[in-house]
């Protein structure tokens, strides 16, 4: 257990969130693919986009890193090799589901494991069409759940509807459309985050997309381009600053550079609902995303229903929202949010433990959970199931609880966000350098 020693002045001041992870693993995967020199700036070297670039490396990619610059100097598809070892995805959800897609259509056999989390977390939903599309998987739990076995094989093109809305799912079948015979179309039920599709096309594929149906063709052996880009800053990341912001009186923050794709930004659209004070300026696309800042000040919140079709917008911010209901009056209702229960622990059940420890009124239900608001935080023993966003989570609640509050581990933060906890201290520090 740890003491979080956070509790001082208002968040004040300026910061760069790091690199979008779900931009940064795809610009992994794509350049080890692509025909050429890759440059990728402000790459998240979080625990999870490291094991990306260790997994193509030990296909034969040579990657460099220095910091959160990457180059990738591809040889093209034909030249990657069939690994020795098993491939270890870490506790990478991402890495996983969309690895699936890719080696379900590379020309040898590789097996596939992760963490105790990830080895818990369903593979079915990507399996199920990938064997649709002809792919040879093998595993335990009539291939549920990893470790898989992979051969890799010359696919079929599909139409599927996603059963679930995810875009991992859609990225998988994506990417394994580029070894299919013929077109593949995904269909999603509400628009899930496009980064595949606007990278795809970065590297010279063409997607088409109508309305709800994503369609790619066979590479039927062209090379993919190189890929020069900038990651845009991680709004999930974003989240966890912006909450402390609108719950900490005092607070002002300017969050330069975030990423602002509108598939990303429910967190906002909730925020505003809220009544927090936000600003947004210096709007620009930057390869293909669009990026922009963020000014957050103080002001009182109020609760919201948050429901539908915006769900896949702000899934990774439900920790961050959670917190954010705990300190607006009246009540948040969520729902429509099952998926919380299969991510890197069950999100639901691990809210509502620590924001009940903390003293906050909260209540699980089967899709998601309903908090009234406003309580006083106190402090207490809490748990992150080793669950980053539930550790940055309870972080944050420790900045207004009137008690010490304790936690079994942050290490997990790493996942996401290296440094979160220097970048929090100095927004905290900042109010205080004010007033000497
Ligand atoms: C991600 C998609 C989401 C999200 C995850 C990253 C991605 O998962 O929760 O953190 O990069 O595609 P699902 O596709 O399971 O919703």
């Amino acid at each position: 257990m740890e003491k979080l020693a956070l509790n001082e002045g208002p968040l004040q001041g300026v910061v760069n969130v790091p690199g979008d992870k779900s931009v940064s693993h795809r610009a992994v995967m794509l350049a080890s693919l692509a025909q050429g020199k890759s440059r990728i700036g402000n790459f998240l070297a979080g625990e999870d986009c490291l094991h990306t670039i260790e997994v193509f490396r030990a296909m034969g990619a040579t990657i460099e890193r220095t910091g959160t610059d990457v180059i990738i100097s591809g040889n093209g598809i034909d030249r990657l090799l069939e690994p020795t070892t098993p491939l270890y995805f870490g506790n990478s959800g991402t890495t996983a589901r969309l690895m699936l897609g890719i080696l379900a259509g590379l020309p040898f056999f590789t097996t596939v494991y992760g963490d105790p989390s990830l080895s818990k977390r369903p593979m079915e939903r990507v399996v199920t069409p990938l064997k649709k599309m002809g792919a040879l998987i093998d595993g335990r739990q009539e291939t549920g759940f990893l470790p898989l076995a992979i051969r890799g094989t010359k696919l079929r093109g599909i139409t599927y509807e996603l059963p679930v809305k995810s875009a991992q799912v859609k990225s998988a079948l994506l990417f394994a459309g580029l070894f299919a015979d013929s077109k593949t179309t995904v269909i999603e039920k509400a628009a899930t985050r496009n980064h595949t599709e606007n990278m795809l096309q970065a590297t010279g594929v063409p997607v088409e997309v109508n309305g709800n149906a994503i369609s790619v063709s066979p590479l039927n052996g062209q090379a993919l381009s190189p890929l020069d880009i900038h990651v845009p800053g991680d709004i999930s990341s974003a989240a966890f600053i912006l909450t402390g912001a609108a719950i900490k009186p005092g607070s002002n923050v300017f969050l330069k550079n975030v990423g602002l794709n509108p598939t990303r930004t429910g967190i906002l659209d909730v925020l505003q609902q809220m009544g927090a004070d936000i600003k947004i300026s210096n709007e620009h696309l930057s390869g293909g995303e669009l990026i922009g800042d963020i000014e957050i000040t103080h002001s009182d919140l109020k609760g919201v229903d948050i429901e539908g079709d915006i769900i896949p917008r702000l899934i990774d911010e439900i920790p961050a929202i959670a917190l954010l209901a705990t300190q607006a009056d009246g009540t948040t209702h969520i729902r429509d949010a099952a998926e919380l229960r299969v991510k890197e622990t069950d999100r639901i059940a691990a809210i509502v433990d620590a924001l009940t420890v903390l003293g906050a009124d909260v209540e699980a239900t089967d899709d998601g959970m309903i908090i009234h608001g406003k309580t006083e935080l106190k402090g207490g023993k809490t748990k992150s199931y080793k669950d980053h966003r539930i550790a940055m989570m309870i972080a944050m609640a420790s900045i207004i609880a009137k008690g010490e509050i304790w936690i079994d581990d942050t290490a997990c933060i790493a996942i996401s966000y290296p440094g979160f906890f220097s970048d929090l201290q100095k927004l905290l520090s900042n109010s205080s350098k004010d007033s000497h």
